[in-house]
């Protein structure tokens, strides 16, 4: 700031002195002329006289208008060494004026000689007890006689001008300086300062603690305030991000061990019998193999949650629909005993990862078949097309259904319905954590949606990417 002030400020003073300076000396230059014109004119009255009468003419004249400080120098150089002034000490008086040492009078007799010397034109010359002077300077023939008429005026007017300039300029510009310095600074220490309060709530964050938020201050579209709130945000985020991970861990962790504990205490029974009989050793056996199918169940969907977040989790090809769906309905059928029904199946393909999908719509249908009764509870599948390109997957069951409050949650990781956690047949809560996993990865929707006739749960699968069949390609 500094810098850039005395750089500016030294910029706007060098044109104000300059400009000062060339005003003042224009003036005085059309002074000066003016005033050579004057003497000459006087002098046409005498024109063809003698080089006396005109010498006395001009002499006349000049001493007409004495010289002062403040006025202008006259002075007329005639054939011959003779002169006429209204400056006497101009072109030497000889004798030392009072209060002036011979040596001073020396040298400016010296310069009175000087200006014996024709300069036609502008010039500046020393004149004894004026200074530094701008003379003009004509010449002029009148008839008999060449003469060289001639004015000038001092520059210390010019000179004092300027000094007064640069005065002003060093006075104002000093304290305008100081104050800008003081405002700069204050201005700087005022923008700064959340600054500095936000690194220090960073440097904690950094160090570990994801506690502290920043101080929201200022203007709304502030963007201290807007960097602040970001930041804030970011900062719940990750908290709730890593909250979510460590429950995430806890969950998993105890959905591992509830299996693990079963398998040891069996095999303890087993241990600790001397002779185990072949039939407690099937039955451990037995009880040990559904377990690990359970851990290896519940592995596989970690396994799948944890790839979901992946770039590379999809496989997508064009699946035909008809086919699809109807290959895994019959293997579902198999799987136990109910009423299935199959809507109609929208006729077309549709550009998904097919694994993924039948993993999906596998989980649903599971969920129904646990939540309805053997064998005619009702579990039904409909593929119907929407616009613009994009199918719905509804499975439907006439169960108890789900809650209306639970509808959000039942997506959530390791949550389970209070019926769902009494059944021995349930699983560990991931099976709809992954049916959204799968859907989101498509860039669909999964929704349990209001059961079709009052009871029951519907969970309806959206999922964009659907071509319908050709028309002439009619129905398979
Ligand atoms: N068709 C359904 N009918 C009633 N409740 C259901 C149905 N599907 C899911 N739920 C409830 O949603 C919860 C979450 O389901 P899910 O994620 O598949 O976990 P899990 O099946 O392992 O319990 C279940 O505990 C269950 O209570
Ligand atoms: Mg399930």
């Amino acid at each position: 700031m500094a810098g850039v002030l005395l750089v500016s400020a030294a910029v706007v003073f060098l044109v104000v002195y300059q400009d000062t300076g060339s005003q003042l000396e224009g003036e005085i230059d059309r002074d000066i002329s003016g005033d050579t014109s004057q003497l000459l004119q006087s002098l046409q009255g005498v024109r063809g006289k003698s080089l006396a009468q005109i010498q006395a003419a001009a002499i006349d004249y000049v001493r007409a208008q004495p010289y002062t400080a403040t006025s202008t120098l006259l002075f007329v150089l005639l054939p011959g060494g003779a002169t006429a002034s209204n400056h006497p000490e101009v072109f030497g008086s000889l004798r030392p004026q009072p209060g002036e040492t011979v040596s001073e009078q020396f040298i400016e007799n010296a310069e009175g000689r000087r200006l014996l010397v024709p300069r036609i034109g502008y010039s500046v010359a020393p004149v004894p007890d004026v200074g530094r002077t701008r003379i003009f300077e004509r010449r002029a023939d009148l008839g008999t006689t060449q003469l060289i008429a001639g004015s000038g005026e001092p520059l210390a007017l010019v000179e004092r001008a300027q000094h007064g300039v640069a005065r002003a300029f060093v006075l104002a510009g000093g304290v305008v300086l100081v104050l800008a310095l003081l405002a700069s600074y204050l201005a700087g220490a005022r923008v700064s300062a959340p600054l500095r309060r936000m690194a220090q709530v960073a440097t904690r964050v950094d160090a570990g603690d994801l506690g502290p938020r920043m101080e929201i201050t200022g203007r709304r579209l502030d963007e201290v305030r807007v960097l602040a709130e970001a930041f804030n945000r970011m900062l719940d985020r990750l908290a709730e991000a890593f909250s979510s991970q460590r429950e995430f861990v806890a969950d998993a962790s105890h959905e591992l061990r509830t299996p693990l504990t079963v398998i040891s205490g069996q095999l303890e029974v087993l241990a600790a019998q001397e002779n185990p009989s072949s039939e407690d050793i099937v039955r451990v056996e037995r009880l040990a193999r559904a377990e690990i199918t359970r851990i290896s169940r519940l592995v596989d969907d970690l396994l799948v949650l944890a790839q979901a977040e992946r770039t590379d989790f999809l496989r997508v090809e064009s699946v035909d629909l008809g086919p699809f769906v109807t290959d895994l309905w019959d293997g579902l059928t198999l799987t136990a005993e109910r009423r299935f029904e199959l809507g109609e199946i929208a006729d077309g393909s549709l550009r998904a990862d097919p694994d993924r999908l039948a993993q999906a719509l596998r989980n649903l249908a599971r969920n129904a078949i646990e939540h309805t009764a053997e064998p005619d509870g009702v579990v039904r599948l409909d593929v119907r097309p929407l616009a613009p390109d994009r199918v719905s997957f509804v499975v439907s069951d006439d169960g108890p259904g789900i809650p209306e409050h639970e509808r959000e949650r039942v997506f959530e990781r390791f949550h389970r319905t209070d019926s769902g956690r009494t059944r021995a047949t349930g699983g560990a809560g991931l099976g709809l954590a992954i049916v959204r996993a799968i859907a989101e990865a498509h860039k669909g929707v999964v929704r349990v949606r209001d059961a079709p006739n009052g009871h029951g749960a519907s969970i309806d699968l959206v999922l964009p990417g659907f071509h319908r069949a050709e028309v002439s390609s009619g129905r398979r």
